[in-house]
Order: C-alpha cells, then sequence, then structure tokens
C-alpha cells in the first residue's frame, strides 16, 4: 500500500475528489495518510480533518531564505514517509531538494491542455482568463509529474473539455474541474499506486 501525502492552499476540491475515489475504491493500492497544508485556512484542512486524516501546515513565510524552506519541506515529507505526493492546487513553488527527493513521485494537476497555458504566471483563474482570450475552442486538464520546469514534467493523462459561448474564467474553471480535473487526477494516483506508470524520459507509457 502507498503512503499518498496531499499539498494543498485552498478549497481542496481535488483533494476531496481523491478522498472519494479512495473511499470507493477507485484508487488502488494507496492511502491518503496526511494533507500538508501553505495556508492555514485552508478549507482543504477541514475536509481533511473530516475523514480522519492528520494535517501539517507549512509556510513559505515563516522561513527567511527559500533554501531553508525546501529543506523544512523535504524533511516534512520524508518524516511521513511519502511514496506519492500530490500537488492538489498547491500555490507554493516546489524547490530543488524537494523534486530531487522525489523525483518522479510528485504529480501536480494543471486546469489546461499542457504545452497551451502554462509555466510561471499561469495558475488559477488566470489559466481560464487566457484560454478565453486566445479563443480556443478546446481546454481541459493535465495530471503530470513535477520536474524543475514549471508545468513542464511528463505527462500522464489529459482530458479535454469543451468552451462554450458566454464562458467566464469562473464558468470555464468550473467545468474543467467537474469534467476534467476530478477525473484524471484520482486516475493517475491510481496508476501510479498499482505501477503502472512508465517513464521514459520527459514522457509516460501507462502499462495497461
Ligand atoms: C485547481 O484548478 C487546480 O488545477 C489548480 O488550483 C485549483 C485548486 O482547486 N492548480 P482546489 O483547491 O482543488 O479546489
Amino acid at each position: 500500500m502507498k503512503n499518498i501525502i496531499v499539498l494543498v492552499s485552498g478549497g481542496g476540491t481535488n483533494l476531496q475528489a481523491l478522498i472519494d475515489a479512495e473511499k470507493s475504491g477507485l484508487i488502488k493500492n494507496g492511502k491518503i495518510t496526511c494533507v500538508i497544508s501553505s495556508n492555514i485556512k485552508a478549507y482543504a484542512l477541514e475536509r481533511a480533518k473530516n475523514n480522519g486524516i492528520s494535517t501539517e501546515v507549512i509556510r513559505r513565510g515563516d522561513f527567511s531564505e527559500f533554501s531553508d524552506y525546501d529543506k523544512a519541506l523535504t524533511e516534512l515529507l520524508k518524516s511521513k514517509k511519502a511514496d506519492l505526493i500530490v500537488l492538489a492546487g498547491f500555490m507554493t513553488i516546489l524547490g530543488k531538494e524537494v523534486i530531487s527527493a522525489f523525483k518522479n513521485r510528485i504529480i501536480n494537476i494543471h486546469p489546461a491542455l499542457i504545452p497551451s497555458f502554462c509555466g510561471e504566471g499561469f495558475y488559477g483563474l488566470k489559466v481560464h482568463e487566457k484560454a478565453l482570450e486566445k479563443g480556443v475552442k478546446l481546454t481541459g486538464a493535465t495530471a503530470h509529474f513535477v520536474t524543475e520546469v514549471c508545468d513542464g514534467g511528463p505527462i500522464i493523462i489529459q482530458k479535454a473539455v469543451e468552451v462554450k459561448n458566454g464562458d467566464t474564467p469562473e464558468i470555464l474553471q468550473k467545468r474543467v474541474m467537474e469534467q476534467a480535473e476530478w477525473k484524471i487526477l484520482p486516475k493517475a494516483v491510481s496508476l501510479f499506486c498499482e505501477d503502472k506508470i512508465k517513464v521514459v524520459g520527459n514522457t509516460t507509457e501507462i502499462i495497461d
């Protein structure tokens, strides 16, 4: 059974999708054992507590040097014996130490079809604002491994979502979450826990 640690900063709807998937048996061979938040007020912490999952808070602002924060987060994750780390709306950039300590063991969910609308500055509602500005007819979500290149790691699963007339960034964000993020993130986590993801260079092969 793999030990899953989920990193959050906000509402935690992706965390909820993971908790529900674990409960319904969709996530095979994995268990969420801890939720770590960058924000003490994150509602995601309530979701964890309501489901009997232990919580921790680690804030970038409590460290003057980024490298000290990076080290502390790495140590915390090691102390929790993480097999898999999931970034589910985690708004703090990860440092080199944590990324190298958990190579190909950190999964992020990004609310667009990478390589579109990704990289530095593309987070939260901004992603959907940019997609609407460009006028794309399809957007979606991507579950991928985290490397030092922002949103540049091996892609695990993608799902497309239609853009509709009259969409606002908020409406599009909701549709992308409902139709893509909440489905592909638990699926990617389950594939990882079942050892069904083979990383080949900067790509993946899913073993079926
Ligand atoms: C999601 O859109 C996710 O893709 C992005 O931040 C949002 C988090 O939402 N990185 P939630 O906290 O899971 O509700």
